[in-house]
């Protein structure tokens, strides 16, 4: 007949006494969570390893230094058994049945009146992962499974709401520069609780096909000098979703605070009393140069990066960016929203003291399929661009920093 399964319970040890014999390995590894629990931890062992040295120093736990004797699980209420010496843990053993105290054994599972399992944490959850009986146990497998678990709860794919501590109004979310791997890990889960998307162009597009069928996704495409949603119908949009109680997820290109108008809507929203979560992502302005092989800075070479935006040409009267300054700086220039106007940056550049020769790179698509780098120089880029039918969005980068290390992007598996 198959053993009964061990029943699982979640022990609340604040202030209670555990007893731990042993201060080897597997003491190192319990250790931590029984001090994280509050317990009142007495170690009893001759020795202990350097880490379980430090938490007794520390004042985590009492250790005796000193072997098992008999009597020394009266008042535990629970106990970890997990000495060298085989009759000391049969002995405590059957001290701790004597007295009814739950007791693991690190050197026999059947003879432990209690398991550990295989434990991990996500948002406010602990999962315990045991196998349902003694002939059944698999550590390997049973953390393999936790490890499952708690990945996709991270990373969003093991959809699990939150209905008492959603996440409740906005989140604007920054989505990394377009591969879906590249979000944040908060990210990806606020994505996975949504009732409603609004996403930019940019950004993991490929992430939107995943969310399940109710989930409402709004395209806020914002392209360059054609069809565009107004801010103001964006800010609605979020305003009144997120007031008729859903969890609205804002997904953004890159970072929402990089050429984002993250804190645009983050105002509107505080002007209409809806919380907002701001998670940060992974800008285009630096991965996207990664992605081609070009590091943003290099020793020896580049000693600092700038990010503008050229989405305005250098002698409109709406341009903030001060081109000439630019233009003695020894450090990167990365250049967003800069496709259609490189020629007359290039040629301002130029004309305030760059080189004509110092290189330029623009990678168009970065981090999707669809990845290409082309190369030119400051003097050669205007007509590269439109021979090469260069197409936003694409990151510019200036500087010698495009020159060093390989012409093949980099792996980012
Ligand atoms: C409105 S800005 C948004 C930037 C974004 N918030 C960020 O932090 O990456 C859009 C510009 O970012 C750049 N960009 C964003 N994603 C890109 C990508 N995957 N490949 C190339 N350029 C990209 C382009 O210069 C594009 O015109």
């Amino acid at each position: 007949m198959a053993e009964p399964p061990a029943y699982p319970v979640g022990l609340r040890l604040t202030g209670r006494r555990v007893v731990v014999l042993g201060g080897g390995q597997v003491a190192q590894r319990r250790l931590p969570a029984l001090i994280a629990a509050g317990a009142d931890v007495l170690l009893v062992s001759p020795e202990a390893t350097p880490s379980v040295e430090a938490m007794a120093d520390a004042g985590e736990i009492t250790w005796e230094r000193r072997a098992y004797t008999s009597g020394d699980l009266a008042d535990a209420w629970y106990a970890l058994i997990a000495t060298s010496d085989p009759d000391a843990n049969a002995a405590a053993s059957a001290e701790a049945e004597r007295h009814r105290v739950w007791c693991v054994r690190s050197d026999d599972a059947d003879a432990a009146t209690a398991w550990t399992p295989a434990t991990g944490h996500s948002e406010g959850v602990t999962v315990a992962v045991l196998t349902t009986d003694a002939r059944g146990r698999d550590p390997r497998h049973t953390a393999a499974v936790r490890d499952a678990v708690v990945e996709g709860l991270r990373d969003g794919t093991l959809v699990a709401p939150h209905h008492r501590t959603r996440t409740p109004g906005v989140a604007l979310v920054g989505g990394g520069p377009g591969d879906p791997d590249l979000i944040t890990v908060r990210g990806r889960r606020l994505l996975a609780e949504a009732d409603v998307v609004i996403a930019d162009r940019l950004g993991p597009r490929d992430l939107l096909a995943e969310l399940p069928p109710h989930v409402e996704v709004i395209d806020a495409a914002k392209i360059p000098y054609g069809r565009y949603m107004a801010q103001e119908a964006i800010n609605n949009a979020l305003i009144e979703h997120a007031r008729q109680g859903r969890s609205v997820v804002r997904l953004k290109g890159g970072d929402p605070y990089v050429f984002g108008r993250g804190m645009e809507e983050l105002q509107a929203l505080a002007e209409a009393g809806i919380p907002c979560t701001v998670v940060p992502g992974i800008s285009s302005s630096i991965s996207v140069p990664g992605a081609a092989g070009i590091p943003v800075t290099h020793r020896g070479v580049a000693h600092e990066f700038t990010v503008v935006s050229g989405h305005v040409a250098p002698d409109d009267e709406r341009s903030l960016v001060d081109w000439p300054a630019l233009a003695r700086l020894n450090g990167t220039l990365v250049i967003l929203m800069g496709v259609d106007k490189i020629g007359r940056i290039a040629e301002t550049l130029v004309a305030h003291g760059k080189s004509p020769d110092t290189p330029v790179a623009l990678v168009q698509e970065g981090t999707t399929a669809a990845q290409r780098r082309v190369d030119a120089t400051l003097a050669t880029v205007a007509e590269t661009v439109v021979a090469e039918d260069v197409k936003p969005p694409a990151v510019i980068v200036v500087g010698e920093v495009v020159a060093v290390g390989a012409r093949t992007p980099a792996s980012g598996a």
